[in-house]
């Protein structure tokens, strides 16, 4: 097991190079997979997460190869994947599966998903529900989880469907295998989320319309390959947007971070909060927008954070509850009940982690009410249990930078998940942190 040991104090300058969106590495080969054609996928994110996604397309089938910093994938068209030998191990990776229910669920062999612990905790009734109603077959485990045993060769119908969540990954995946229906699938949103498959589909020469809420796709479309650049991501990005906040004499440039309307919710909360945001050069790259996100240190307040606004910074609030407790004021987050299904449940988990550190945290069902300590060293030190979650580990590590005391975070190989390379990039920027293997 992986321990990162956290010196308190130091502030983060200069520019980093955060790897690539982990939403948008996914579909890239999902998509490219499926594609009639090569494509080439730049600035693709070697994550294990991502990984575990390209290792399921190779296990059917689909031929990857590097060419420089490029991915190039030599897709099988839509009906062209073979079937697997064994069950796809989808690792930690939730996007993963609920969108590979959908594409298997279309398929004429039987496939068998599966993951690793945390992943079989988390509910997968919420893409089985629908995938259902089209008509696949899909056997779970007892409470609608993983593995799941995806029955081939049904003949599928469009359906008219609104996920009981706004969730990118629910209508990803019934978005999916409406490529395999006879007749159109339609999707309400019943809030907003990530529009990155969207977005991406498009790209790959298949119609998908949009009216108010409602998506649109009619089955039987082929996609044709193309290249897709992907931006740095945001989500990654943001630990260091908060670390450059709280830290005093900050000052951090990162190029090129993908910053889509419906994910940069974390740039609006942190800005609400007072933080020192700029983007420059905003642009658009292969059909996603991006910019170069400057940050610097501010002092933050607290606020109220809810509605719609969840949603769209959904990831970062392991990060942003860090924020929140070097703010001066109360922070209160509701209607974001949705935490409690991340890789951990990340409400009772900071939670956690906060007060040990010594932050006042009340916890509700749906949210958390921070407490900030404003100005000097806000937290405590103390081992920190990361739950094997990514997000938290990297959010801890970053509340270093206003401890006074050091800070150790335990089982934080799972950091590899999405961001490989964060520790090199955090000591580089100016975080006091290093690595040691414990046996756990
Ligand atoms: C993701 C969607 C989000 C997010 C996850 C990645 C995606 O989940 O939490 O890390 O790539 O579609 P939900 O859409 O289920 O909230």
């Amino acid at each position: 097991m992986r321990r990162f040991h956290l010196q308190p104090g130091g502030a983060l300058r200069g520019e980093l190079r955060v790897p690539g969106d982990k939403s948008i590495s996914h579909r890239a080969v999902m998509l490219s997979a499926i594609a009639d054609g090569r494509s080439r996928i730049t600035g693709f994110l070697e994550s294990a997460d991502c990984l575990a996604t390209l290792h399921a397309f190779q296990a059917m089938g689909v031929m990857f190869e590097r060419d420089g910093d490029a991915l190039i994938v030599d897709g099988l068209g839509r009906d062209g994947l073979q079937a697997p030998r064994a069950p796809l191990d989808l690792g930690n990776s939730g996007t993963s599966m609920r969108l590979m229910s959908g594409l298997m669920a279309g398929q004429r062999f039987d496939s068998r998903l599966v993951g690793d612990a945390s992943l079989s905790r988390r509910p997968m009734a919420r893409v089985i529900e629908p995938l259902t109603l089209m008509g696949a077959r899909i056997d779970g485990q007892e409470g609608g989880r993983a593995p799941l045993e995806i029955h081939g060769g049904q003949v599928l119908n469009g359906i008219d469907y609104t996920p009981p969540v706004a969730s990118a990954q629910i209508k990803s995946c019934v978005l999916l295998a409406g490529l395999y229906v006879q007749g159109t699938t339609r999707v309400t949103e019943p809030g907003i989320s990530r529009d990155h498959t969207e977005r991406m589909l498009s790209a790959f020469g298949v119609r998908i319309e949009r009216q108010a809420h409602t998506l649109s796709i009619t089955g039987g479309q082929a996609l044709q390959a193309g290249d897709v650049a992907v931006p740095a991501d945001l989500s990654s990005a943001a630990f260091f947007m908060v670390g450059a906040s709280i830290a005093e004499s900050s000052a951090i440039m990162m190029p090129g971070v993908g910053i889509n309307p419906t994910r940069r919710g974390v740039i609006d909360i942190l800005s609400r909060m007072g933080a020192d945001i700029r983007l420059h050069d905003e642009r658009i790259q292969a059909g996603e927008p991006v910019a170069d996100i400057e940050v610097r240190s501010a002092s933050l307040k607290g606020i109220d954070i809810g509605g719609d606004e969840v949603e769209l910074a959904i990831d970062e609030f392991p990060a942003i509850f860090i924020a929140a407790a070097c703010a001066e004021g109360t922070t209160r987050l509701t209607g974001a009940a949705e935490l409690r299904v991340k890789e951990s449940d990340r409400i009772a988990v900071m939670a956690d982690g906060l007060s040990q550190l010594g932050v006042e945290v009340s916890v509700a069902d749906d949210g958390l009410t921070i407490v900030g300590r404003g100005a000097g060293a806000v937290f405590g030190g103390g081992r920190i249990a990361s739950h094997d979650d990514h997000r938290i580990a990297m959010a801890f590590a970053m509340a270093a930078l206003r401890a006074h005391a050091p800070i150790e975070i335990d089982d934080c190989d799972f950091v590899d998940t999405s961001f490989p390379g964060f520790l090199a990039l955090a000591a580089g920027a100016g975080l006091q942190i290093e690595a040691s293997e414990v046996s756990s």
